[in-house]
């Protein structure tokens, strides 16, 4: 089959064709052909043999809009699109030229399908539409501008659209936003500062209760954390003396000296886990009603969102208070909390049981939990540390069944007498890979952090730049080719994404 050349009023648009076009993608073809024609003789209009389009219909609309337009609607139209002002000037002056000579003429480049039967034109109709491939979006990202893409009518990249302030009805793109979809657009950046995201966190924070401000004061009830700064201080002290901190601080700390040290802490804030977070791990990488456990538990945000949202949780922590504490909060709710040293998680949790495994250990001496000998944030090295850490994943991932995730939040710390980072975050990596777990997606979780910007300009003294977030690790046990067949695609329906519903099942009692 060749293709001809004909006048474009030969041609007449399939009436009976399916396919529809919005006014935005319209314009963006109609923007693609002024700038790129030679592509309309790359890809002929396909007409049957009474030169009906069965193929290409949308470009035929697009030429027949632009067969209307005089060459001033012309000339706007070019100049306002990014790829005719990356032209040379040479370039552009053809381009106009080619314009002003089609529009006296107008003309459109065909292939005739002429000897298709009805049944076969039909078929032909879809089969040309059918887009039976898939982007590689790491491919994309990596190798064509964004804003290309974008020009050319590629629904790629439907970016954050809204405001700072969370407000976003008004300003909603055609087709499913990426929000609306995954809670949070699925980049590997996660921005915490947004306004999305403040908005969500707040609709948890009211609906778990009393998880602000006011809850540290709960939380911090254990004195090394409570008089965290005193804590470390004072070690050496302590151990010259033989005693623990509770005597210490009993024997040799005045009251007035104690509620200093505790108002320095509760002003900084304890370090709770985002609740928004903890939703999108269990909405993106684990199962609908499944099981989840964590071997350095510490707060009760993930066992709760865990459970509010259809799964059984179980967290293994070390501090007796903190379990009491998490056990009351999830009263009612499909988890529960084990007092352990986590490198025993497998004394608990049956092997090859659990469907998620999320964990946001300690990170070695940056907040010390306790003065329990096996508190990993209490070693004398980070050698030591690491092996706590590692004896605990390792025990993990044999609880975890195959073909599921693991998600571990680790951010990085400095070794306080070099200043030099220990490399953690490479460290977790290796442990999971050591046991045949490896590393699918990382994720930069930003914070917002209101003393960042104070200690910014201190740390800059001596050349370190303030650290503002911390790393996601998502690690698959299996092969990641099964995952689209374990796990179903992602849809859900605005009603799932309420965190209000008043027919959970799942509320927790007397909350
Ligand atoms: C970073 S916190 C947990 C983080 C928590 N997801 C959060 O952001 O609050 C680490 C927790 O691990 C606990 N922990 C420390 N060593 C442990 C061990 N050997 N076994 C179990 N838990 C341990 C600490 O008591 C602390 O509560």
């Amino acid at each position: 089959m060749k293709t001809e050349v004909v006048k474009l009023s030969q041609i007449k648009t399939n009436a009976a064709n399916p396919r529809q076009i919005k006014d935005d993608k319209f314009t963006k073809l109609v923007n693609s052909i002024l700038v790129f024609p030679k592509m309309l003789e790359i890809r002929p209009i396909v007409v049957d043999n009474t030169f009906v389009a069965l193929g290409g219909n949308m470009r035929f609309r697009a030429l027949a809009y632009i067969a209307d337009m005089t060459i001033e609607d012309i000339k706007e139209n070019l100049a306002g699109i990014r790829d005719f002002n990356k032209k040379t000037t040479a370039e552009q002056e053809a381009l106009v030229n080619y314009w002003q000579l089609w529009i006296d003429k107008p003309t459109a480049t065909i292939i005739k399908a002429a000897e298709l039967s009805d049944e076969e034109k039909k078929e032909f109709i879809i089969k040309d539409n059918v887009g039976f491939g898939e982007w590689d979006y790491d491919l994309l990202a990596n190798d064509w501008d964004a804003e290309d893409l974008n020009d050319w009518g590629l629904d790629v990249w439907q970016d954050d659209y809204s405001s700072e302030d969370g407000s976003n009805e008004n300003s909603k793109p055609a087709g499913a936003p990426l929000i609306d979809r995954f809670v949070i657009p699925p980049f590997s950046i996660l921005d915490t500062r947004k306004g999305y995201w403040q908005k969500r966190k707040t609709e948890w924070r009211e609906l778990i209760g009393d998880m602000g401000e006011s809850r540290n004061d709960t939380l911090i009830q254990s004195p090394e954390i409570k008089y965290k700064d005193l804590y470390q201080r004072t070690r050496q002290h302590r151990e010259s003396l033989g005693i623990g901190f509770g005597e210490y601080l009993e024997k040799y700390v005045p009251d007035e000296v104690k509620e200093k040290e505790a108002a320095k802490i509760l002003s900084q804030g304890v370090s709770l886990l985002d609740p928004v977070m903890a939703e999108i791990v269990c909405r993106w990488f684990g199962l609908e009603n499944c099981k989840s456990f964590d071997c350095f538990a510490g707060d009760s945000v993930f066992g709760y969102v865990s459970a509010y949202l259809g799964n059984e949780f179980t967290g293994i922590e070390l501090r007796e208070e903190q379990v009491k504490l998490n056990s009351e909060r999830v009263a009612g709710m499909s988890a529960r909390y084990i007092q352990d040293d986590g490198q025993n998680v497998a004394n608990h949790i049956e092997a090859g049981s659990q469907d998620l495994l999320f964990s946001c250990p300690p990170y070695f001496d940056l907040e010390k939990y306790s003065d329990l000998e096996n508190d990993a944030s209490n070693q004398d090295s980070y050698e030591e540390f690491i092996v706590i850490v590692e004896n605990a994943f390792k025990n993990a991932i044999s609880c975890l069944k195959d073909e599921r995730f693991a998600v571990i939040v680790v951010g990085d710390v400095r070794d306080k007498k070099t200043g030099f980072y220990y490399n953690f975050i490479d460290d977790v990596k290796r442990i999971f890979k050591a046991n045949g777990v490896y590393l699918y997606n990382e994720i930069i979780l930003i914070e917002t952090g209101a003393s960042t910007a104070l200690r910014a300009s201190r740390y800059m003294e001596s050349r370190k730049v303030a650290k503002m977030h911390q790393n996601i690790l998502v690690f698959y046990k299996g092969n990641p080719k099964n995952i689209k067949q374990s796990f179903k695609k992602i849809e859900y329906a605005s009603e799932d994404l309420e965190l209000f519903r008043v027919d959970s099942g799942n509320e927790p009692e007397g909350n």
